[in-house]
């Protein structure tokens, strides 16, 4: 299973509280693994990609509590779960049902914290290979290995957003793949190349479970 994109949290019919993933981490990910034989899972948040091959699953989701149930229903019977999605850490506690209207002004918007999907699989490991991403802008390793450790992963892939050219939006990406022993950061390179690195630190560690 591998999640991609943002979640969009509704303020009211029209608006919504989001974030600038493209989905294309994700999506390159569910590319590769697919090629390496994989049946994928593809829940994925608001995008405008494509995915064509027959051996992706794509389950499309709007908000972080739709994200939450298709990832607990999918990632009991994963083999490997990779959590690429920018999932929104609060929502608004509610949901206004009519357009909010500009004469009786918005000051101000209450919220709530949204369910952390990764550190629910964390505590409820089964035998699924779990890897998980971390969106820094500083302090980049300490919280990387902080999130490696209190969500219970097997190997983070750190992306900064302090890198040219990387992460949310970018065709290219510069990554450090971090596990319990060891460090791996790799030049700046596409997307695709990045899950091909990826795919194959997933292969060694499923052989080696
Ligand atoms: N994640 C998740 N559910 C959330 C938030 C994050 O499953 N509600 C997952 C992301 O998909 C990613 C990892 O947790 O694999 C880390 O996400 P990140 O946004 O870097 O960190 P957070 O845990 O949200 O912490 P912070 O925003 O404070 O850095």
């Amino acid at each position: 299973m591998v999640t991609a994109g943002p979640t969009y949290e509704a303020i009211d019919p029209v608006r919504f509280i989001g974030n600038n993933s493209s989905g294309k981490m994700g999506f390159a990910l569910a590319a590769e693994l697919s090629k390496q034989g994989a049946d994928v899972i593809l829940v994925c948040g608001p995008n405008n990609l494509r995915s064509n091959s027959s051996s992706i699953k794509r389950i499309d989701v709007v908000s972080s509590d739709e994200m939450h149930a298709q990832c607990m229903k999918y990632a009991k019977d994963s083999d490997i779960t990779i959590m690429t999605a920018a999932v929104s850490d609060f929502k608004p506690a509610k949901k206004q049902a009519e357009k909010i209207k500009k004469e009786k002004g918005l000051n101000e918007i209450s919220l709530v914290a949204t369910k952390d999907i990764l550190s629910e699989l964390g505590k409820n490991k089964n035998r699924s290979l779990l890897v998980g991403f971390a969106l820094e802008t500083d302090n980049e390793l300490a919280n990387a290995k902080k999130k490696l450790h209190n969500k219970n992963l097997d190997f983070i892939v750190l992306n900064s957003l302090r890198d040219q050219n990387s992460a949310f939006g970018h065709d290219t990406n510069k990554i450090t793949i971090i596990d319990k022993k060891e460090t791996k950061k790799f030049e700046l390179m596409s997307k695709d190349l990045c899950a091909v690195e990826i795919v194959k630190e997933v292969i060694r560690k499923v052989k080696r479970k």
